[in-house]
């Protein structure tokens, strides 16, 4: 199969030029003027955007938590992720206890068979055994999966010894830890006062969790860096004052990396007192902030503070998951939301549109940035020799956003009748047509299991 795309405008981090676009299979094979390679299909891209596919470095699919599963599945959650023009995502795979890294793998790779863009994993280290963290190095050179993930809270939180041995057993290898990083224990203190005084509707979910909680991770976690002399990547950064942190430890050349998500960027606080318990579909942790952090993220996005821009999909039904066991006590409501579908519209719209960011910038933080720091070497950009991971954009398609004309497996979106400017008009994943516009919706064009798992190399630096 073969593709020209004639007269596009090309984007790159860098800048963006008028150019055809030739795939061959799955790869981009030429990038010219007036280019005259036979192809199977031609099209028109004058007045469109030829953007590298996006990658979502943080999905949760069919993840058991909180007492069920996030709903997505690889199925259902790759076709969502290429209607928004997602090509390739890095799920989350939870060790489970006494198993090792490599069980781990294969165990979720046999639940990714149906996808229809290409996977890759972070392990999520929840049984740190010393055969566990001696199993880093095979991780980052054999297994394809140098990234580890590590929960300073919840039920399988680990304790900061854990921390710094895998910092320092990824220092060695080209591996790169992954970081929620919120107070337990500040938490912890919060849920009782409020548990006291009978608070317990979703808006208190935001209380127990303020920004201080996640201040102070932020900080412990840069300290172990520091001490260690490695690197970290904080994950769903949410505040103004973990910012902050970040900001500081890189200034003084500390290797603190984060990302933030469209929810952290477009969202706040307010949404927590939507009547009739609407506040649940936005707990979510850490918690929605206020404008003040909103507008802090942004910043950190344009001036480079920030590197990523990536979901946490993790949905759950309003109506029988949200409400399953949480509708009188905010801490049993599961903790996520949907956002893979909405990722690039939302950042386009919101960012580019109203002059927040660049669309250069746009694109590095959500494609060439993302295959950098996580080591997709065939991935995130417009360039002969790299995957044919393609969006054609159309910076002018409107869409009002409703849950009823998107792909995600789940009841509700948080951004439920806002309009965005910018849609894509056709998605290619690995050469091949997966997504498309079609009269007033995005419809998947694509192929189940026609995604595959790929490895990662180790951390070259960012
Ligand atoms: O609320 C969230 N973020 N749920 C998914 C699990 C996590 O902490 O990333
Ligand atoms: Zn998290
Ligand atoms: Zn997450």
């Amino acid at each position: 199969m073969s593709v020209l795309l004639k007269n596009g405008t090309v984007v790159t981090t860098t800048g963006r030029t008028t150019a055809d676009v030739y795939v061959e299979g799955e790869k981009i094979k030429a990038i010219g003027t007036q280019l005259d390679q036979k192809a199977d299909e031609v099209l028109n891209c004058k007045g469109k955007y030829i953007l590298p596919g996006v990658i979502d470095p943080h999905t949760h699919l069919a993840m058991p938590f909180m007492g069920t599963y996030s709903q997505d599945d690889f199925e259902t959650g790759t076709v969502a992720a290429a209607c928004g023009g997602v090509t390739c995502l890095i799920d989350f795979d939870l060790q489970m206890k006494g198993e090792s890294m490599a069980e781990a793998i294969e165990r979720q790779k046999g639940i990714a068979g149906k996808a229809c863009i290409d996977y890759a994993f972070h392990l999520a280290v929840m049984d740190p055994r010393p055969e566990v963290i001696a199993e880093v190095k095979q991780a980052c050179r054999d297994y394809g999966t140098p990234s580890f993930k590590i929960f300073m809270v919840y039920d399988f939180r680990v304790d900061d010894g854990t921390m710094i041995r895998l910092l320092d057993e990824t220092k060695k290898h080209g591996g790169l830890v992954q970081v929620h990083a919120e107070n337990f224990y500040i938490i912890q203190h919060m849920n009782a006062v409020l548990a006291a005084e009978k608070k317990l509707a979703p808006y208190f979910h935001a209380v127990s969790r303020p920004n201080i909680a996640e201040e102070e991770a932020v900080y412990r976690a840069a300290k172990m860096v520091e001490l260690t002399g490695s690197r970290i990547y904080i994950v769903h950064l949410s505040s103004r004052e973990g910012l902050g942190v970040v900001k500081q430890a890189r200034d003084r050349g500390v290797q603190v990396y984060a990302e933030t998500c469209p929810q952290y960027l477009v969202l706040d606080d307010s949404r927590y007192k939507e009547p009739k318990w609407g506040g649940a579909k936005y707990v979510m942790s850490p918690p929605l902030r206020t404008p003040e952090s909103n507008a802090a993220l942004w910043d950190g996005l344009r001036s480079g503070a920030l590197q990523v821009v990536a979901t946490d999909h993790c949905p759950f039904d309003f109506r029988g998951k949200k409400d399953m066991f949480g509708k009188d006590d905010y801490k049993k409501i599961p903790n996520g939301a949907p956002g893979i579908e909405t990722l690039l519209m939302v950042v386009h719209s919101e960012g580019v549109v109203k002059g927040r960011i660049s669309l250069e910038r746009m694109v590095d933080v959500l494609s060439t940035g993302t295959a950098r720091m996580f080591g997709l070497k065939d991935k995130g950009e417009i360039a002969v020799g790299k995957d044919a991971d393609i969006i054609v954009f159309d910076p002018k398609q409107k869409f009002t956003i409703t849950q009823k004309k998107l792909h995600m497996n789940v009841d509700y979106t948080p951004y439920e009748g806002m309009t965005v400017t910018g849609m894509p008009a056709t998605v290619y994943a690995r050469g091949r047509k997966t997504a498309e516009w079609q009269k007033d919706r995005m419809q998947f064009a694509g192929t189940l299991g026609h995604g595959r798992f790929v490895k990662r190399e180790p951390f070259q630096g960012f």
